[in-house]
Parts: C-alpha cells; sequence; structure tokens
C-alpha cells in the first residue's frame, strides 16, 4: 500500500510537470517602457499561425564567440575617474556584469579620443627605446585604473588587444603624430625593428601592471590619413612589417598574443587581408582580421574573407554613431544591431564598440571629435543616460556568452526582419529577431517542426532562449 501510494505521489508528481519547452523573452522597443525587459514566457505548438518563419537548426555548427565588448579610450576613461566610487561600480557592472562585456580595446599612444596627443617614447632616434616608460604617457593614471575595474568584475576571462594610431613622431615619414604620408612610417629597417620592440614593451609593461593581454592589430585604419593620429600602410608595407619585425619580435617576446591585421572598414577588408594572407611569410604570424563598420555594411565582403581563408578568425573591432552630442536617437540601436548581425552571419566571432563611456558632448578628445557611446555622462548632474546602443547591444551580448556556437538561422518569408541564433555554452538555443519596421511583425520560430508564435512590435529587438 505504501509504496503504491509513493508510486502514485511519484506519477502526479512526474505528469503535472511541464514537458512543453519554455521559451524566455527578452525585449527592447521603442515607444514602450521595454529595455532589455523579461516578456512572458512562450511555448511552442504544433502548427504556424504567421507567413513568416524563423527556422532554427542546430544541426550544423559555425564560429565560436569570442565575445563581445568597447573600448577603454582616453576619454571614457577620464569620464569614468571624474564619478566617486558608487558611479564608477554602475557603470562597470552595467557593461560587465549586466551585459557580459568580455573583450576590450585599448589604444597604444594617444588617438583621436585622447586629451591630447602623447607616446611613451618621445626620444628621437632612441631605437633600443631605453627611455620607453608607461607613465610618459597617459595610461597609468586614465585607461588602467577602468581596466583594472573591469577585471575585478569580469575575472580572468576577458580579452584586452591594443591598437596603436600613430607611433611616435620621430617615426613617422611627416615627422608628427598626426595625418599620415604613404608610407607613414620611415622607410628604415631600424624604425621598423624598433616599432615592432614597442610593441612587446607596451605588452609588458601592462602585463607588469597585472592586465594580461590577449592580442593587437597592427595598425588602427591604415588607409586613413586621419585629422589626428595616423600612420599609413599599404596592405604590402603592412605584411612586410608583420613578416619581418613584428612576427619575428612577437614570436619570440608573447607567442599567445594574438596578432590581427587591417582594422579598417569592411568595403576593402578582403582585398586587402586577401594580399597580406597571400604571403606566407606574413601568413604565419597572423590569427585574425579586425575590421570596422564605417564604410557600411559590407557582410559579403566578410564572408568571402572568411570563405577563402578559413583558418583566421573575423572581428568587428570598432563602431559608433556620430554626432554623439544630439541627443539619444532610436535608430542609432538598430544600426548596431544590424550590423553585429550582419557580421555575425557572415562568421564574425565578436563586436567591439569604440568609447564606452562620452560626455553629453561627445567629448573629451583632443579633435573635437563628436559621437555617441552607449552610456554617456551628464559630467554636470552626474547623470547617467543609456541610449538605445546600451540596450541593442544588450540584447546580443548578455545572452550569446563566449564559447557560444553559431547555428541555422533562416527567415523565409520576409527581407525586413533580421535575426541570428546560437547554442550556448549551457546548452541553451538563443535568437535575437530585429523588427526595424513602423509596424509590428507577427512570425513563428521553429524548431524540429513546433513553432511558436510571436509578435514583435515596431522597432524592436527581442532574445529567445529555450533548452532544445
Ligand atoms: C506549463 O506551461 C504553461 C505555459 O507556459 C503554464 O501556463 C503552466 O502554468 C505550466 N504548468 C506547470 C505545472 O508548470
Ligand atoms: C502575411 O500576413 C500578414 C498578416 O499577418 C498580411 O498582412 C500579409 O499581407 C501577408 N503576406 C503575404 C505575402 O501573404
Ligand atoms: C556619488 O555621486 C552621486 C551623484 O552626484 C550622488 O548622488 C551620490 O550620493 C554619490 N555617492 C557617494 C558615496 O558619494
Ligand atoms: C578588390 O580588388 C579587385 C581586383 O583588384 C577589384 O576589382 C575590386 O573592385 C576591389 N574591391 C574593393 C571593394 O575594393
Ligand atoms: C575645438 O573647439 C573649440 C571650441 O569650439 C575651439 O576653440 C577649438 O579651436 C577647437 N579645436 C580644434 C582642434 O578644432
Ligand atoms: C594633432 O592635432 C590636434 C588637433 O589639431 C592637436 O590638438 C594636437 O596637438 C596635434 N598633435 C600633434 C602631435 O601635432
Amino acid at each position: 500500500m505504501k509504496q503504491i501510494l509513493i508510486l502514485l505521489l511519484f506519477f502526479t508528481f512526474f505528469f503535472s510537470q511541464n514537458f512543453t519547452q519554455i521559451i524566455h523573452v527578452i525585449q527592447t522597443a521603442e515607444f514602450t517602457g521595454d529595455r532589455l525587459t523579461p516578456k512572458a514566457d512562450i511555448t511552442f505548438q504544433s502548427t504556424p499561425i504567421s507567413n513568416i518563419t524563423i527556422k532554427l537548426s542546430d544541426a550544423n555548427k559555425y564560429q565560436t564567440i569570442l565575445g563581445f565588448g568597447g573600448a577603454f579610450t582616453e576619454a571614457a576613461a577620464i569620464n569614468f575617474n571624474k564619478l566617486n566610487a558608487t558611479l564608477q561600480q554602475q557603470i562597470i557592472e552595467a557593461y560587465y556584469v549586466n551585459l557580459n562585456y568580455r573583450v576590450g580595446r585599448v589604444p597604444i599612444n594617444s588617438c583621436d579620443y585622447s586629451a591630447s596627443s602623447y607616446s611613451f617614447d618621445d626620444t628621437p632616434d632612441d631605437y633600443s627605446l631605453s627611455q620607453w616608460k608607461l607613465s610618459n604617457g597617459h595610461d597609468l593614471h586614465t585607461v588602467i585604473p577602468m581596466i583594472k575595474a573591469a577585471l575585478k568584475a569580469t575575472g580572468p576571462n576577458f580579452h584586452l588587444f591594443g591598437s596603436p594610431w600613430s607611433p611616435p613622431w620621430w617615426m613617422k615619414s611627416n615627422g608628427q603624430m598626426n595625418g599620415s604620408n604613404r608610407p607613414g612610417l620611415i622607410n628604415d629597417p631600424l624604425i621598423y625593428q624598433s616599432w615592432a620592440l614597442y610593441f612587446s614593451k607596451w605588452i609588458s609593461a601592462y602585463e607588469a601592471e597585472g592586465i594580461p593581454i590577449w592580442g593587437i592589430t597592427i595598425q588602427n585604419e591604415p588607409g586613413f590619413d586621419a585629422p589626428g593620429e595616423a600612420c599609413i600602410y599599404s596592405a604590402d608595407q603592412e605584411a612586410d612589417f608583420l613578416a619581418y619585425y613584428l612576427g619575428p619580435q612577437l614570436k619570440t617576446d608573447y607567442p599567445d598574443v594574438k596578432i590581427m591585421i587591417y582594422d579598417y572598414n569592411k568595403d576593402d577588408v578582403y582585398n586587402y587581408s586577401k594580399t597580406i594572407l597571400n604571403r606566407a611569410e606574413a601568413a604565419k604570424y597572423v590569427d585574425g582580421v579586425a575590421f570596422h563598420w564605417y564604410s557600411g555594411p559590407y557582410f559579403e565582403n566578410v564572408l568571402k574573407t572568411h570563405e577563402d581563408f578559413p583558418e583566421y578568425f573575423l572581428l568587428a573591432s570598432e563602431a559608433c554613431v556620430c554626432p554623439g552630442s544630439r541627443g539619444a536617437i532610436w535608430y542609432s540601436g538598430e544600426q548596431y544591431a544590424y550590423d553585429i548581425i550582419g557580421d555575425l552571419n557572415s562568421w564574425a566571432v565578436g563586436w567591439v564598440d569604440w568609447n564606452m563611456l562620452l560626455d553629453m558632448l561627445g567629448g573629451p578628445n583632443h579633435l573635437n571629435a563628436s559621437c555617441a557611446s552607449p552610456i554617456m555622462i551628464d559630467q554636470n548632474s552626474k547623470t547617467i543616460v543609456y541610449n538605445s546602443e546600451y540596450y541593442y547591444m544588450g540584447q546580443f551580448s548578455k545572452f550569446i556568452l563566449p564559447g557560444s556556437v553559431r547555428i541555422d538561422c533562416q527567415i523565409i518569408g520576409s527581407q525586413d526582419i533580421f535575426a541570428t541564433s546560437f547554442l550556448t555554452p549551457d546548452g541553451q538555443i538563443v535568437t535575437v529577431v530585429m523588427n526595424l519596421n513602423d509596424v509590428p511583425r507577427f512570425f513563428d520560430l521553429e524548431f524540429n517542426q513546433k513553432f511558436a508564435h510571436v509578435q514583435l512590435p515596431q522597432h524592436s529587438i527581442a532574445t529567445f532562449s529555450f533548452l532544445p
């Protein structure tokens, strides 16, 4: 009798359990209060109701995600350092706890978003870099405290990479950090060797501060004769510098540090990378290709780079919308998400934003540049402003954790909604869908011939998670 009762209790418990797959929904939508907001769970049904289907399948697996993040520019750090400890902690938690940022970028020497021009060795012809000092620059008092605060929140699972905008003025063929001749570096083996050593010194100095360096890009925007810090390399010059100077130097000093080429706009990512990757003496030192969004989407160029050179990873390394002083614009977040989805679906392993923190004028910086950032600070009232970019980034970064693997996500019956899907390390299928239309969109999320009925409001983005 007792056994029967236990059995009965067991079956009652067993069959009262829900064996339908629960899909959790997190949503951000204009004209509503939804900002990374959990919505009611939905479930799979046996029949579809919409003429639009987003069909998921985990039969094929694609790239593994490195992570998402933003840049520790001097501008970001200056804004951060002006806040009291409570507000600083709020910023760190916003990015590293709430959004799960796990990648960061830091300029090597000054850039357009520095307060002034600086390098770590301004002594002319100091080829051995005997006068090289991190304290000569601004890093020790600006970006390093902010990076340390981020590392405290993330633990060791953080990927930081450095990018130079310009070598010191005495290595430049125009004699200044601003602007660039073609080529930007003085064409002298002593200069090339010294500039290669500079990367190694920079990595050593950061590591001495307890900040592990995961990677570097060879040059920020090597095709851009910028008004601020710049240094132009043709693809062949970048290949030469890598093959005969930087590659051997880092192979000896820091063999695990990832080397990324290009780091400029997607319009030329395929052509530039192809030149370098077809030269075996340079290609053997390359780990990945980094690229920026400013020329427009060009997802086909990213995809083609993967298809022809599948052994190198692809990383979106910079993006932002300008100007920053015009107030919050919803469309900025949609631009981010459109680019993130397109890049991820073209094999990018991550997406790294530009300045993490700017003031309400989009500064400070020594070029009067004015761009927006996902979080901005009103330094007068000490108000933290979250722009749409923050929430749109979060719809990806919070859920598509490092180690997630992309799976098939096919949109049938629509050209104007966008989606990408991943299998996360804890076994969930996570799908991000964006509707940037002025009207809602109805669709079925299909998995294993089952259909979840979804209504996505106008100008919204949602993340759907379930255990397959
Ligand atoms: C089963 O799932 C449905 C739909 O989400 C829900 O309404 C119901 O409360 C669940 N039942 C149990 C026992 O969890
Ligand atoms: C799809 O369904 C919507 C209503 O949900 C309707 O407005 C639209 O015309 C349909 N499109 C096609 C191509 O059938
Ligand atoms: C930090 O600054 C904010 C904004 O000015 C203020 O409200 C808060 O009280 C300050 N916290 C501390 C601990 O000083
Ligand atoms: C890439 O190079 C090819 C061959 O030189 C040229 O036809 C093509 O226009 C280039 N593409 C871009 C985007 O510059
Ligand atoms: C930046 O703007 C300020 C104020 O408008 C102006 O005085 C200064 O000359 C500008 N600097 C540059 C480099 O354009
Ligand atoms: C580069 O240009 C900016 C803006 O005009 C100026 O503030 C800065 O001093 C210049 N730096 C150098 C090294 O010439």
